[in-house]
């Protein structure tokens, strides 16, 4: 059996003592070992490092969140962005002020918390997991998309390791990444098709092989996290009691279960365009000229809290997940019209940070239900950027001996990468009219 669940992982990690037989275990009798691989991620505004074996066990990991960072330089960078664009600098993820990649991540603070962090988390990973850098088959860095100077940080220690240990590096996609993580904790086979929505991302495509991708629709503007986030930020959920610790998407999510969600009807974003791809920018300015009149009607100013919070949440929430789900909808008849994924229990994956949301998993589940495919979901740990999605990639890559560089090779990153073959235009072409499926969730 090659797949390692995470309770599994638990007792590992608790079992110092059993670290040097990790890398050899009995298979149908016979002694085998293991290949172990370190991943690095540093893409965005996580540092993140990880050791894997071949089966996926996770032998040793570290994260440092600049969500969370108290650093002097984070809350420096605040102050100083704050002098030039005099707007709400609570960070929309964590509402605090601490770092804040609200208006966007500040690449060069976000750089220099990289370059603080790495060798510690790498050192860290590495010494959680007992194992010696000599040991390693491969060490794994994410390469693309990303911020340049974040994606640099990752790329130049990674570089200098490999020569100074001599091990073989693999450039690793950030979205390949998400997309395969699902399979070091379910034996879940290629084809199936995978929709990824964070604060970053939002994408559907259909993985058909560790590197072959085919991109059926993506984010014309923001992604869904973004715009939970930014909505939540222009509620000030900040200042509400329930919601000063949560995330834009958790607070959303919280209000909108005391919620009316036909209170407000904003309309689903892209109706007319029966394509895959998103658009969330229109419907966040929707809801901030509602919230803006809701405002002017209580007579309250901007940054108190509307006395209908809970019924935009819920609205809010509403509309994503309805904009969502036929987006997916249309992806799954796309993907059924041409064959693209097996006849025999066919699979959509789903991960970022927004799909933790359970209403929108709910009505992701409808689509699932109403077109015969079977839904998974990784564990929110598992969904978000780390070093062990990193690693995961460099696994399945050694596996198939796919993209395995000698360490002398010089690697450039790349900012703006697509994910495999993009199929939006023909998904237009196609032009797929959905079906009326009535998506009623109790919240
Ligand atoms: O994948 P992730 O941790 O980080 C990146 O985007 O890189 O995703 C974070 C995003 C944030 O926008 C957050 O508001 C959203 O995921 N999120 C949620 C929920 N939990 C986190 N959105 C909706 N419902 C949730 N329960
Ligand atoms: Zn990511």
């Amino acid at each position: 059996m090659f797949i390692m669940f995470p309770s599994k992982v638990k007792i590992l990690q608790r079992l110092p003592q059993l670290r040097h037989t990790f890398r050899c275990y009995t298979s149908f009798g016979k002694a085998a070992c293991s290949r172990l691989v370190l991943g690095i991620e540093t893409s965005c505004d996580d540092t993140g490092a990880a050791v894997l074996d071949e089966r996926g066990a996770i032998l040793g990991e570290s994260l440092h969140s600049q969500k969370e960072s108290t650093s002097e330089v984070g809350v420096r960078a605040v102050f100083t962005y704050k002098s030039y664009y005099l707007g709400d600098f609570f960070c929309h993820t964590c509402f605090s002020l601490k770092f804040c990649r609200t208006g966007g991540i500040i690449p060069t603070v976000a750089q220099q918390l990289h370059r603080e962090n790495i060798e510690h988390v790498v050192q860290e990973a590495l010494e959680r997991s007992g194992v010696d850098p000599s040991h390693l088959s491969a060490v794994a860095t994410t390469v693309k998309p990303g911020l340049a100077l974040s994606l640099g940080i990752g790329l130049e220690f990674s570089q200098r390791f490999v020569r100074q240990h001599n091990r073989p590096f693999i450039p690793i996609h950030h979205m390949e990444a998400h997309a395969l993580t699902v399979r070091m904790l379910h034996p879940v086979a290629f084809p199936f098709l995978v929709l990824l929505i964070s604060g970053g991302h939002s994408l559907l495509a259909v993985a058909r092989g560790v590197d072959d991708f085919l991109l059926l629709g993506q984010s014309l503007d923001e992604a869904p996290g973004d715009t939970l986030d930014k909505v939540a930020r222009r509620l000030s959920l900040r200042k509400h009691p329930q919601c000063s610790t949560l995330s834009g998407g958790q607070a959303i999510e919280l209000l909108a279960k005391n919620g009316d969600k036909k209170r407000f009807n904003f309309r689903t974003p892209m109706g007319q365009t029966p394509d895959c791809c998103f658009s969330f920018a229109g419907l966040r300015n929707d809801i901030t000229i509602t919230i803006t009149k809701k405002e002017k009607e209580e007579g309250i100013e901007q940054g108190t809290l509307l006395s209908c919070v809970n019924d935009i949440a819920a609205a809010t929430q509403h509309t994503v997940a309805a904009h969502l789900a036929k987006r997916t909808h249309r992806a799954i008849l796309f993907c059924k019209a041409n064959g693209l994924l097996p006849s025999s229990s066919p699979t959509l994956v789903v991960s970022g940070g927004v799909a933790s949301n359970q209403y929108i998993r709910k009505a992701l589940t409808v689509i699932t239900e109403t077109t015969g495919l079977h839904l998974l979901c990784p564990p929110a740990k598992f969904c978000t950027d780390n070093g062990v999605m990193i690693a995961w990639n460099g696994v399945e890559r050694l596996r198939e001996g796919k993209g395995i560089l000698s360490p002398n090779i010089d690697v450039r990153y790349e900012p703006k990468a697509p994910l495999g073959v993009d199929m939006t235009a023909e998904v237009r072409a196609a032009a797929i009219r959905l079906p009326s499926v009535r998506i009623k969730i109790s919240s």
